[in-house]
Order: C-alpha cells, then structure tokens, then sequence
C-alpha cells in the first residue's frame, strides 16, 4: 500500500521534461491547460488534453458546472497552501545534503511545484519531535516569571532557520506558531506532559489565585516571535494554544477554556504583541470543527483582537459547512484549514478533501499536518501521540519524495496564487458528501480562471462548464484524479 504511494524520483524527472513550454505558461497569451494528479500515481501534475469552448463531445457521464466570475460571485482570498514545519520535519529535512535540500526547496516553495505559501510551525515541542519535550523557556523546571531563561535551543533555532530559507524563496509565505504547550512552570501540574490533571495554564482562571501567569505567557509570544524575526523567519500569526480541549498525557497538550483563551487574547497576549510593535495577528481556536461554540465565546471577549479562526478536521461527524456558518455569524473574521493529518493509509484523495471543503465554505488557506518526515513518520516523541502522522515529503537515505497528498494539495496551491478570489459556483459544485463530483473554482490576480475538480469516480467523466461571463468550456477528468483547468483570462 505504501509502496503505491511513494512517488518515485524517476517519476519526477519525467514530470519535468513533459512541462509545457515557457510560451504555455503565459497564461493571457495561451488557451486553457489542464493539469491532473490521480489515484494510480501515473499523473502527478501533469499537462491533460486541455477543455475547450463550447460543449465538446459530451460522454456518458457528464456533469454541469457553473462559475460566477463576475463582481457579483466574489467569495474569500486566497491566503495560501502549505503544511506544519514540525520538529520531524526540520530534522529530517536537514539530513539531506544542502544542494538536495534546495532542491526539495524550491519545489516547495515556487512555480517549478507546490508554490506552498502558507506555513505551520510548532513553537517547541509537539507530538512530531524527538525526545525530549521541550518548550523554549523550560529552566529547569524553575518559575521564570521575567523570561531570563528564554532560548530557542537547538531545535528552535533550526526551525528558524528552515523556516527563514522558505521565506527566502518565496516572499508571498504566510507563517503562523502554535504551541502545544507553554512551559511547564507556568502551568498548574508543573508539566509539558506526562500529566492530564491539572494540565492548564496558571493563570487564575480555575484556581481564583489571581493572573500569576498570564503576563508571562503573554511575553513568552512576544519573545518567541522577537527570536524568530532576528533569524530572518516573520510570523505573521499565531494561535494561543494548539487544540485547546484536547489534554492528553503522552505528548505536550495544554487544556484552555474558550472564556479564557478570550481573556487571555483581550487582556494579556494581545495587547502585549500591540505594546512590542508586532504586527503579528491572533488566530483564535486551533481545533475542530464540532465546537464552533469555542471561537464564537473567544470573539465574544477578544473580537479587537481576533482577526481569524482556525479548524481542525478530526471531527467524527466532520462538516466544512459550519465555516459557512460561522462566515454568516462573523463576516469579518477570516477563516483557516489549520491541521489535518495525511497517514499513508489515507484515501488517494485525503488530502484534496480536506483542501477543497473549507475552501468551497470561505477558508482562506489550508494546512496539512505535517511538511515532511522520515520513512519512519518521524521522529516523533517515544512516550505517545501521532506514530503514523506521515509527511507530505518523505525523506529517506538522503533523498526525499512526495507522498500522493503532495500531489494533490498541489493541484489547488499551484494554480490558485495568493491573492485569488474563490468564486461561487452551483450545479455538482456543492455536491455534498464529499464523494462524486466536487469542484472550486478562483479568479486569479493575472485574470486567469481556476477550476479545481475532483473526481472519485472510477470512470473518467466530463465536464460542461458555463460562466456567468457566457462562456462554456467542456473536457474530459481522468477517474479518480483531481483535475485542475486553468481558463484564459476573459
Ligand atoms: C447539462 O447542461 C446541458 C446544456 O445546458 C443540458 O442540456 C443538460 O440537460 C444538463 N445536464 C444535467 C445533468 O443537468
Ligand atoms: C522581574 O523583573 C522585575 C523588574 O525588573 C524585578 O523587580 C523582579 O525582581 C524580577 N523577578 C524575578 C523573579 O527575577
């Protein structure tokens, strides 16, 4: 199973010589292009028979579609694509020999791939680290109420610096932290993890001792993002606490209220990041999605401070709709696809679920858990938490690979540059149980028209589209790939 997945080196240089010329890719000067990643593993972004105007050669199975790409079917921009840059991933990454390493870089990072614009990065440890836990200001275990003892260590230091090379190719990158846990002196069980009791931040909240920690916390952000900066890696965002109801005792977690994580965004963290002169924005939330009663308490307290929510997709009864929702209540209040896992067990097209539902319900980016890992979905903490959390990019023996979910959150992060305009759209457009026929569709800043669709089906089908502009374009979607149309500017 796994071997299906991996796709080969070999395959990526033939992938390189069958790329279009440089004329193909001026997009106002050609026609339409289609590109395709499938199931099978013998598309990865690669050049299809391109759709054409008009109604084509219908076949048996042809879906309708229409895009209003006109002022009137604007939705969200496009903020970008990308994953977590977790401990595993810096790790692994940096076995590789520095030419490789810009190699896979620059696949990442520009047109030549993905063109990942949007970053995830853990502050200190998360599950994805090796031994030992660690926060950035652990001393010791001794209270550091002033932060003397704050230090990226090694590894944050490292992360900066990846994270830092990753701005260096591409300026358009977006990077928000989370932590999985503040430092153990600042919390009520005195710990990063090994302990559920208790497992809260010291901040009087349950406790009725006063704020104690809270102005701590607060500057341990500003710090951390001070630390970052002066390695060349801006953080334009952070989340307060990642998964806030989730308190487990085998890897750093940390429990917070909503009617805290309000008070400590309105009172202490967001002021704190104003006072430094950071421009760095406050993301509420960090989970899923079956308890948007969370960031609508969190705005009920922090709204001055709060520019976005962030969503998770491990919800049993998962339902993109509720960002839909949420946008309803909230119209101002930006909206991200912060973590979904990618196991190598995953669906073919796991990854362009999790990337076509919250961008088809006004998210403005997506995020996969994680960037990159050994062979081993490494390494990750021995004591507990994800041990089959596998990379977008494997590295193995020097030399790395994309995994299918690369493929296919390329297949919206290539074509759908930062600054797009998300359109909205009828017919199998908003086809709702995730399976069939789904598709999303942006006005690109060059004028250009994307149309992302993914099939599940095992036959290949066609596709009729029609535009509020008054164009029709119709080709055909190979079985169980995601095919992405790229129209020419009206
Ligand atoms: C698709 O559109 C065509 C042309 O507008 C129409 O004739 C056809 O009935 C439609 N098919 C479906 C399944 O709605
Ligand atoms: C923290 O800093 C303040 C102000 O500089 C100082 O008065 C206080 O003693 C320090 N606390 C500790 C624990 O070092």
């Amino acid at each position: 199973m796994r071997g299906l997945l991996l796709a080969s080196l070999v395959g990526q240089a033939a992938f390189c010589v069958a790329l279009p010329s440089e004329a193909a890719h001026s997009p106002r000067a050609a026609g339409a292009q289609a590109y395709a990643s499938n199931s099978a593993g013998n598309y990865k972004l690669s050049s299809i028979a391109a759709p054409v105007q008009g109604n084509g050669s219908p076949g048996p199975s042809t879906w309708n579609l229409s895009i209003d790409d006109t002022s009137s079917g604007y939705k969200q921009k496009i903020t970008g694509f990308g994953a977590a840059v977790t401990d595993a991933t810096v790790t692994s990454f940096n076995e590789l020999s520095s030419s490789t390493l810009n190699e896979l870089l620059n696949e990442l990072m520009t047109s030549a791939g993905a063109n990942f614009a949007l970053m995830r990065h853990t502050i200190g440890a998360s599950d994805l680290s090796g031994d030992p836990a660690y926060t950035y200001d652990d001393n010791g275990g001794n209270a550091d109420p002033n932060l003397t003892g704050f230090n990226l260590g090694d590894r944050g230091t490292a992360m900066a610096t990846m994270l830092a090379k990753m701005k260096g190719l591409n300026s358009n990158l977006k990077i928000f932290g989370s932590p999985w846990s503040a430092p153990g002196w600042m919390k009520l069980n005195n710990a990063i993890d090994g302990n559920t009791n208790n497992n809260n931040l010291n901040d009087g909240y349950l406790t009725n001792n006063g704020p104690q920690y809270s102005s701590a916390f607060a500057q341990y952000f500003v710090k951390y993002i001070q630390a970052f900066q002066s390695h060349g890696a801006t953080i334009d965002a952070i989340t307060l606490q990642n998964e806030p109801l989730n308190s487990q005792a085998g890897y750093p977690t940390m429990y917070m209220f909503s009617y805290e994580q309000g008070d400590l965004i309105q009172n202490y963290v967001g002021p704190a990041l104003k006072s430094a002169g950071l421009g760095t924005k406050i993301w509420a939330y960090d989970h899923n999605t079956d308890q948007a009663v969370y960031p609508e308490q969190v705005l009920g307290i922090a709204a001055d401070y709060v520019s976005a929510v962030a969503w998770h997709c491990y919800a049993t009864n998962l339902d993109w709709t509720v960002l839909t929702n949420f946008k309803n209540q909230f119209p101002n209040v930006e909206q991200y696809m912060t973590e979904c896992w990618t196991p190598s067990t995953g669906a073919w097209n796991q990854a362009a679920s999790f990337t076509m539902g919250p961008l088809q319900n006004w998210a403005s980016g997506v995020a996969a858990w994680t960037l990159g890992t050994t062979a081993q979905d490494g390494p990750h903490l021995s004591s507990g938490g994800c041990g089959t959390c596998t990379g977008l990019v494997t590295i193995n023996n020097g030399q790395y690979t994309f995994q299918t979910a690369y493929y296919m959150m390329a297949q919206f992060s290539k074509f759908m540059p930062v600054g797009a305009t998300v359109l909205s759209g009828t017919g199998s457009y908003t086809y709702s149980s995730g399976g069939g026929v789904q598709s999303v569709a942006s006005l690109n800043p060059d004028g250009t028209r994307t149309v992302v669709i993914e099939n599940t089906f095992s036959n290949d089908i066609y596709i009729h589209l029609t535009t509020q502009s008054g164009q029709e374009w119709s080709g055909n979607v190979p079985s169980e790939s995601v095919t992405t149309w790229v129209l020419p500017a009206v």
